[in-house]
């Protein structure tokens, strides 16, 4: 089965099937191709480029040839063109936002949303690009200048997931640019369209040949893809957002060529209600924060904590705003849920589900199947309440749209259980306590923690994590560091 996906009418070049390498839209050396599909009905959309590893390695070449020219342009030039892309970006705000619904299955307005997400990245980093400053150091010694400079590292491999096709390759496209780094990069296999749309724009938007190139790649051939660049000296940095046993597979593999890495890996987020806090703000918040991409974020709590004295009266409200949420295709203009990526994604779900029912929880709202008369990967969002910590959704990141509340007594076991994860990338809480706003923001092992909030991402802030949800920071002006080294200029004999 094929589906069409209609754009404006002549901008129909925005949906690409080709590798961008060294300025130009090419076939792979194999000539392999690999389907690109809708999830809510797994009809065929486009088959792009199975790349191999030469493809791999064709598009180290050419960004490493273009290098040199990139690093020199003047900040103020590098800056002009991304902002350039990014007035593109804004433009086309709809074909983008259709080809992520349709690719992805996020409902048509939380696509739009997603388009000005990442958009606002490409923006905040042309900016940031004339303000990478370094520092002038007092001498200790007499006859000596020493200053520090900041340096773009070179050649960024960016492998980046499906879940926010056009934001997350933004958010580390951008700042590469912006710091004078040329780019090599491969979208997930499940929604290689957004990317190559938005490499179509940096293109027009006038980015030399050169500093970004894309190569698409199935899950058999990934490996292929990402073994060729973790083995090339040329590739200074590799920066990846996906899951953490692949996150370790890449600091293992770049050991030998010592990149600089940055890896925004998975989560298992606390979203925790203390007895004092507003339930309406937390029931909304939660609401936000779970239901974004229907579950599918690192960021999604995993895990609801409610204070005992405020439990039943938070899951009533819960599960009357949850009674709300509609579940449909991406075009349905109501859905507020789409389908989940894939198979798998749907297996994961109500396996949670099912375990946590076989260990006691009940099943406030939802269900232990699929939504199967909406499509092969349509699931209800559920409400599980008598979690425990024995339950398979404690410990695994369910990435979709399930929420399991357990119940505590006091802020010291809320915290201890919190903590009690290898995971480290977000943490909410809410609670009308000053002292414990403090205390609590403090004691939560993670990268971020939201006080009162369930939408906290920006470009203006840094996201990433602590243990085993990586390292590196993405957005912010700490986002522009990662893609630059410090170089320390000592000069001796100064004549006064
Ligand atoms: C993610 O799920 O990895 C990113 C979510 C976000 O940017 O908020």
């Amino acid at each position: 089965m094929t589906s069409t996906l209609t754009l404006t009418p002549a901008r129909d070049d925005l949906i690409q099937s080709r590798n961008f390498i060294g300025g130009h839209w090419c076939e792979g050396a194999d000539g392999r191709t690999f389907a690109v599909v809708d999830p809510a009905d797994d009809s065929v959309i486009v088959p792009v480029v199975d790349s191999s590893g030469a493809d791999a390695k064709a598009a180290v070449d050419a960004a490493s040839a273009a290098f040199p020219a990139w690093r020199d342009a003047p900040a103020r030039q590098r800056a002009q063109l991304i902002k350039r892309w990014h007035a593109s970006i804004v433009e086309h705000q709809e074909d983008l936002a259709r080809i992520i619904s349709r690719e992805q299955g996020k409902p048509l307005a939380e696509a739009r949303g997603e388009v000005l997400y990442a958009a606002s990245y490409v923006e905040w980093f042309a900016e940031e690009a004339v303000r990478a400053y370094g520092d002038v150091i007092p001498a200790p010694v007499d006859g000596r200048r020493m200053t520090v400079v900041k340096e773009p590292v070179g050649v960024v491999a960016a492998v980046t997931p499906w879940n926010f096709p056009a934001a997350m390759i933004a958010r580390k496209i951008a700042p590469a640019l912006a710091a004078g780094c040329t780019v090599v990069c491969k979208p997930a296999e499940d929604t290689p369209l957004t990317s190559l749309a938005l490499l179509r724009l940096a293109q027009e938007a006038g980015l030399p040949a050169g500093t970004l190139n894309i190569v698409t790649a199935s899950r058999e051939t990934t490996p292929a893809v990402v073994g060729q660049w973790l083995k090339d000296p040329r590739v200074r940095k590799i920066t990846f957002t996906g899951s953490t046993p692949v996150g370790k597979h890449l600091a293992r593999e770049s050991a030998d060529t010592l990149k600089k890495l940055s890896l925004e890996l998975g989560g298992n987020a606390p979203f925790i209600v203390f007895e004092d806090a507003d339930l309406d703000a937390a029931v909304a918040g939660l609401m936000t924060a779970k239901f974004r991409n229907g579950g599918q974020t690192c960021v999604s709590p995993n895990r609801v904590f409610v204070h005992g004295a405020v439990h039943d009266a938070f899951v009533a409200k819960l599960a009357e705003r949850m009674a709300k949420l509609t579940v449909g295709p991406a075009t349905r203009p109501d859905a507020l849920i789409g389908p989940m990526i894939n198979a798998r994604a749907v297996d994961k779900i109500l396996r949670h589900i099912e375990d946590a029912l076989d260990k006691g929880g009940r099943l406030v709202f939802g269900s232990t199947r699929g939504l199967g008369q909406l499509g092969p990967n349509f699931v209800s969002p559920a409400l599980i309440t008598g979690a425990t910590t024995e339950m398979a959704l404690a410990h695994e990141e369910t990435f979709g749209p399930v929420v399991p509340v357990f119940r505590f007594g006091s802020e010291a076991e809320v915290i201890e259980i919190a903590n009690a994860t290898p995971y480290g990338l977000a943490s909410y809480f809410y609670s009308n306590d000053i002292d414990r706003v403090w205390r609590v923001a403090a004691a939560l092992e993670s990268g971020i923690v939201a006080v009162n909030e369930g939408a906290f991402a920006s470009e203006a802030a840094p996201f990433g994590g602590v243990k085993d949800s990586g390292y590196g920071r993405e957005g912010s002006r700490y986002g522009l560091d990662e893609y630059m080294h410090t170089k320390y200029v000592c000069q001796g004999n100064l004549k006064r």
